[in-house]
């Protein structure tokens, strides 16, 4: 499969040049081109898929049950039951093996369960009025007899919040952060074939550690990983290049051997560096000895030479691989991504990356998406970061956590500087542990610049907040000293003791009037801005209406602590002391409604809103961070009828040197550009369009206008790519829009639509509005100011995925998009909920076919036998003919909805007969699965099988029995 980058089709998305436009170019981005979709146009390739780099995990995202709200078991009163319940495996309740959880609803991994909630007045307001509470997950794994003597662990990229873990009924782990991997040797616990393992997890998202909308539940990947006795451990490899004086790069490479073999064991660790391309560049190897149990580390050193480097411009991969050679043969394997680059922060001239000066042009991020909440597919994480790339942005703060893995993967190969941040603040043990973890797994990512070890922390000002950060900074630097450590304050700058003393770079979040002063008191302290901004914009909205909750996006307003878009980078774009800055927010979020509450249920903060269509501010970035491309964008949509003859401001963002305005071709006026802060029209209404050229040395380079559009009379679909991959996984948002009778969009369309989709999933859908309570999932929205959003899921394989969207009075639209044949990642099959029948009473041979209802008289416990499990009998010259009787309570959902009796193998001929009708037969006698339907019906339920043995052969229930779902 030939996947090739979006991203060059989505980092050359600026204004349209003029020599660019036709239908084989981009669209302008921006605010419009003669009523265009504020969109790029979709592209027509996969994005390269992230390439694989631990072959052992598997996705374990499959076959998980979830039960909303807790489950409390009763206490435990009698001696006996006390006594049982503090032995191992032993967990009561849902974390019992033995549950039955048969009518729990059946979910897909990764699932943020309060993304399916109503909004509720009375919710927590942070976490944008949504209940969270406490729900359960439960999963039946069976484990391959192969697979005995391997390390077995689980993982799961976070839950939200509180976990709780059970395995087999003994507590494997709890976890009080939404934001950290959990990792859990399953190892002891493992039980292998027939005998399943049962994983039980209790989230308690009630709990917050945020004042954002943080989710619930399992809302990032979960992997069953399988390695050899004596392997490379989990986030155990750590490349470090560095450069030498002499100017040539070394990669120093530490593993980290784990083992769970019985003895001490010998291994080879090999390393390997490979050039983008393939070639292999360099090579290291080592012995290592490993003791039970135990752990230790081989390190070794590539010398790489002078390999290209890794940049904003040109993200440069290189990879090593790192092998565990055991007897000869290579047992594990690690392909670890890295980049040569160096970095510094500089007191008075700010970041330098490879010795050149880059301006952090940033912005903070939530994980959190229209209709998805945070349970945010990788490819939706990529689309995001494609928007940022498009509007210049080289910079993003995970605010205020640690993000997913793959996100961090994309940045690397997309060129993005990445702070990445702690979310603890505490130096204790459980809370260092975290910090830790965030160190080791994100370590060799090129795109991390700075570790960030808090965010607005109240201590900042005080002796034991720096003795915190001092701990926590040293934390940092024993797993890492290429990097600095910062910590984002907002204010304590000038306190006698404060943090900005004990860290490598000072973040400064707000308090821009104190850069200088700062500077001038502290010329040794490196600075950056590590939040800022905090302006408010409604997409589309070019008034505010305070008793509506909407707020104009003209970047007028902004928090009492934050500044407009434009004065704020002002101050930061001026001080060459000032590294760069991190716009609070690069997407609207979910939560924290600020400044109105309640019906306001998500943010206004976003350059993007919360689906990711762009406000006034995108363009404003775009036009002061984009160098060489040329930008232009124009506000506010030219529809505005009643309001013929009145002035209506025109504002304009570009970075060339000069734009002309223009008004159904008369011209309106040439001004000289001022990149930061824009330039502004007051025009005087008339439909029709408006239209501006920008000019760099006298010629035209780029243009963008608004066009009066008349009644919507069809809607739109636009994907953002024509294909996607069948793998299961892929995923994309659907931009809806209504157009009129010339095509155009119309940006003031605000009508209800419904869609369905064949060949893919719809998981959320969104329109911006951040005081929309419509619900976010399902198949309808309203256009809010003109568009609406809905985030595609594909099914597998080759195929159509066609999407249908209707409004009444309008032409409905229809979308096809190619689902290509790409194979879906491995997943680890769903085992069925399942409930075994292990004890039957067998019959004596007969000689002839027996009546069914034939039992052993009450109180007989001899003349049928007891046989547990499963067994082959031998053929007996009395007869060919054997009854097996046995009873089932079922489950709630099978006693509910009828379930399977599935025998793994029954050899001879059979019938299956349930409270005395026959459900099915096998005809042929050799060994084959089985399997009948259970009726639906509470209570106990008599199973018989009838076998008829072939002449001279054994027969009988030969494999396991299980009742399962239908
Ligand atoms: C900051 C904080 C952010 C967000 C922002 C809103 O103080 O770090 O998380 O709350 O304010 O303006």
């Amino acid at each position: 499969m030939n996947r090739r980058q979006l991203l060059s089709a989505s980092a050359g998305l600026g204004a349209l040049s003029l020599a660019g436009r036709g239908d084989a170019a981009p669209r302008g981005l921006a605010m419009g081109e003669g009523g265009a979709l504020p969109m790029p146009a979709p592209a027509r390739d996969l994005p390269e898929a992230l390439p694989v780099q631990d072959p052992n995990r598997t996705l374990l995202e499959r076959g998980w049950l979830f039960h909303p709200g807790d489950i409390v078991p009763p206490p435990a009163t009698t001696h006996e039951a006390t006594y049982l319940l503090a032995k191992a495996g032993n967990a009561p309740g849902a974390a019992a093996m033995a549950y039955d959880d048969s009518d729990w609803q059946s979910v897909r991994v990764p699932h943020d369960w309060a993304s399916f909630q109503p909004f509720v007045e009375t919710a927590n307001v942070s976490q944008g009025y949504r209940p969270r509470g406490i729900g359960w997950y439960r999963r039946t794994l069976r484990l391959d007899p192969a697979d005995r003597g391997k390390r077995i662990e689980l993982q799961f990229d976070a839950i939200a919040t509180h976990a709780t873990i059970w395995v087999n009924g003994s507590l494997v782990a709890h976890n009080w952060s939404g934001y950290n991997t959990i990792n859990i040797d399953l190892t002891p616990f493992a039980r292998f074939g027939d005998e399943t393992n049962v994983i039980a997890v209790r989230v308690d998202a009630a709990a917050m550690e945020g004042w954002w909308y943080e989710g619930a539940g399992l809302y990032r990947h979960v992997w069953l990983i399988r390695r050899a006795p004596v392997a490379i451990a989990t986030d155990g490899v750590h490349c470090d290049p560095r450069k030498g004086a002499d100017g040539q790069w070394r990669v120093p490479v530490a593993v980290t051997l784990s083992s769970v073999a019985r003895e001490a064991r010998t291994v080879r660790v090999e390393a390997e560096l490979f050039a983008p391309d393939g070639r292999s560049l360099a090579n290291a190897a080592s012995e290592a000895t490993v003791g039970s149990l135990d752990e230790t580390v081989a390190t070794l050193t590539l010398a790489a030479g002078s390999p290209m480097l890794w940049s904003v411009e040109r993200p440069t991969l290189h990879r090593v691989v790192t092998r565990v050679i055991a007897d000869g043969a290579a047992v594990d394997e690690r392909r670890i991504p890295i980049g040569f680059r160096t970095l510094r922060f500089d007191a008075d001239t700010g970041f330098f990356l490879n010795d050149r000066p880059v301006k952090l042009k940033g912005v903070c991020l939530h994980q959190d998406h229209a209709g998805v909440g945070v349970a945010v597919p990788d490819a939706l994480i990529r689309w995001r970061l494609e928007r940022l790339k498009a509007m210049g942005c080289n910079a993003i703060r995970c605010s205020h956590n640690a993000p997913a893995t793959e996100f961090l993967d994309l940045c690397d190969r997309m060129g993005f500087l990445v702070m990445d941040e702690n979310r603890q603040f505490n130096p204790a043990p459980e809370t260092t542990a975290q910090l830790e973890w965030m160190v080791r797994r994100d370590r060799n990512h090129p795109s991390i610049i700075l570790w960030s070890v808090f965010n607005e922390e109240p201590m900042q000002g005080t002796e034991a907040g720096a003795e915190m950060v001092r701990r926590m900074a040293h934390a940092v630097h024993r797993l890492d000293d290429s990097r600095p450590v910062t910590a984002a304050m907002n204010g304590s700058f000038f306190d006698p003791v404060n943090v900005s003393s004990v860290v490598d770079v000072t973040g400064f979040n707000y308090y821009q009037g104190d850069y200088d002063k700062f500077h001038r008191l502290y010329p040794r302290r490196p600075l950056t801005s590590s939040e800022d901004t905090s302006a408010f914009e409604t997409r589309g909205a070019y008034a505010s209406d305070p008793a509506k909750h909407v707020i104009t996006s003209y970047d007028d307003e902004a928090a009492s602590w934050g500044g407009t878009h434009r004065a704020t980078w002002q101050a930061i774009a001026d001080r060459p002391f000032v590294a760069g800055g991190f716009v609070w927010t690069g997407f609207d979020y979910h939560g924290e409604p600020t400044p109105y509450a309640w019906p306001t249920v998500s943010s206004f903060f976003g350059i993007l809103d919360l689906c990711g269509f762009p406000k006034t501010a995108f363009d404003i970035h775009r036009a002061a961070w984009t160098d060489d491309a040329p930008v232009v964008g124009l506000v506010p949509h030219w529809n505005w009828a009643g309001k013929e003859g009145q002035p209506i401001r025109v504002f304009v963002a570009s970075n060339a040197e000069q734009v002309r305005l223009s008004l159904n071709g008369r011209d309106l006026g040439t001004q000289a550009v001022d990149r930061l802060q824009g330039n502004a029209w007051t025009v005087p209404y008339a439909p029709g369009r408006i239209e501006v050229v920008a000019i760099r040395g006298g010629r035209a380079v780029a243009r963008a206008a608004q066009e009066t559009a008349g009644p919507p009379v069809a809607l739109r679909l636009t994907p953002a790519r024509t294909v996607m991959a069948g793998d299961d996984e892929d995923a994309q948002p659907v931009t809806i829009d209504a157009v009129d009778a010339a095509g155009r969009h119309v940006p003031t369309a605000n009508l209800a639509t419904r869609f369905t989709v064949e060949g893919a999933t719809i998981i959320g859908v969104g329109n911006g509005d951040p005081n929309s309570h419509e619900a976010e999932k399902g198949g309808a929205r309203s256009l809010f100011n003109g568009l609406a959003q809905a985030i595609l899921q594909a099914g597998t394989g080759r195929g159509s995925i066609v999407m249908r969207a209707e409004a009444d009075g309008l032409k409905p639209a229809r979308l096809v998009i190619d689902r290509l044949a790409v194979p879906p990642r491995a997943q680890v099959p769903a085992t069925p909920a399942a409930q075994g029948l292990r004890e039957w009473r067998r019959s004596a041979a007969f000689a002839a076919r027996p009546a069914i209802d034939l039992a052993p008289a009450d109180g007989d416990n001899n003349s049928w036998a007891f046989q547990r499990g499963s067994l082959a009998v031998p053929a007996d010259p009395a007869g060919r003919w054997r009854l097996y009787r046995g009873a089932v309570t079922p489950w709630r959902r099978m006693a509910a909805e009828g379930g399977m009796l599935r025998f793994a193998e029954v050899t001879g001929r059979a019938e299956l007969w349930v409270d005395g009708r026959k459900v099915a037969v096998k005809d042929a006698p050799a060994p084959a699965p089985f399997e009948g339907a259970l009726p639906a019906g509470p209570g106990e339920r008599r199973v018989v099988l009838l076998v008829e043995a072939a002449p001279g052969a054994p027969s009988g229930i030969t494999g396991g029995v299980m009742l399962t779902g239908r």
